[in-house]
């Protein structure tokens, strides 16, 4: 993909609030035209209305269950249908289930794999012809500075495993879709202040550890901006006191609502 970004049309899943949101005026600030999805209307039009006032773009919001394959070609007919084509698809939208395993709720496997796994890969399978056919595009997948750990970080067993296999899948798909000049990045972000930390915030002792959404913006930033012929295959930006090595998930934590 070329490195003129203005004009360029891209999709952003999640983008209504936490790090989504923060991604989504990093790639209005590089004059590229958004698509957004979230499940919540009034959050989305809002920030779909900032942005739109913030920067020179165009922004649309589509209201989005990523969990549902009928909403995710739904989002991608609609983004065609105002911008002729997607040059970029960033998949980040998410949920959390921190529990010790033999607490978790079972509802919370299925919510975890259709939203943070599943709706990756259709979302990406729905959009790679395109790519295919114009040789370019860039894909971008949310994926989780936990991967970074083994054994996988105590309460976020099933979370982090897919994120595994989401970083996993990511990586093999670069192999094949390099030839087709589409890159394929995996941002790898460590604890980050948001909604889907919340819970975790309030156990924690020390909130300063937690990092603002400032480094995954220079992060997609970097990555859409390296030289036509690199791929930023992999970024991870953790946080400097990271929270894995200190107590912040304690051992005999319970989880919070307990
Ligand atoms: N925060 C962290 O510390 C951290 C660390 C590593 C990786 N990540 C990853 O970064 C991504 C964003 O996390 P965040 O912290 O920004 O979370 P967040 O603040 O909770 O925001 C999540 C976003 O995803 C949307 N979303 C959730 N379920 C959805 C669904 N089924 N369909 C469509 N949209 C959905 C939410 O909107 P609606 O609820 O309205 O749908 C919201 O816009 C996630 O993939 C997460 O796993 C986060």
């Amino acid at each position: 993909m070329s490195n003129e970004l203005k004009g360029k049309s891209a999709i952003i899943t999640g983008a209504s609030r936490g790090i989504g949101k923060a991604i989504a005026k990093t790639c209005a600030s590089l004059g590229i035209n958004l698509t957004i999805a979230a499940r919540g209307e009034g959050p989305l039009k809002e920030t779909a209305d900032e942005i739109a006032k913030e920067y020179k773009v165009q922004v649309m919001g589509v209201p989005t269950d990523v969990t549902k394959l009928s909403d995710l070609e739904n989002l991608v007919n609609k983004a065609k249908e105002k911008f002729g084509k997607i040059d970029i698809l960033i998949n980040n939208a998410g949920v959390s289930s921190q529990y010790p395993f033999e607490k978790q709720p079972f509802e919370d496997f299925e919510s975890l794999v259709h939203t943070n796994y599943l709706g990756y890969v259709r979302l990406i399978r729905l959009v790679i012809n395109d790519m295919i056919k114009n040789k370019s595009g860039a894909i971008i997948n949310m994926v989780s500075g936990s991967t970074l750990c083994d054994p996988l970080p105590r309460t976020f067993l099933v979370y982090s495993s897919l994120k595994v296999g989401l970083r996993a899948f990511s990586k093999g798909l670069f192999w094949e879709m390099r030839d087709h000049g589409i890159k394929i990045t995996s941002i790898l972000p460590g604890v980050t202040d948001t909604d889907l930390t919340g819970k975790l915030k309030e156990i924690s002792t020390d909130t300063s550890r937690l990092m603002s959404t400032e480094a995954i913006e220079n992060a997609i930033k970097f990555a859409l901006t390296v030289p036509v012929n690199v791929c930023p295959l992999e970024i991870a930006v953790i946080n400097q006191q990271t929270p894995w090595t200190a107590p912040v998930i304690p051992y005999k934590q319970q989880h919070p609502d307990k």
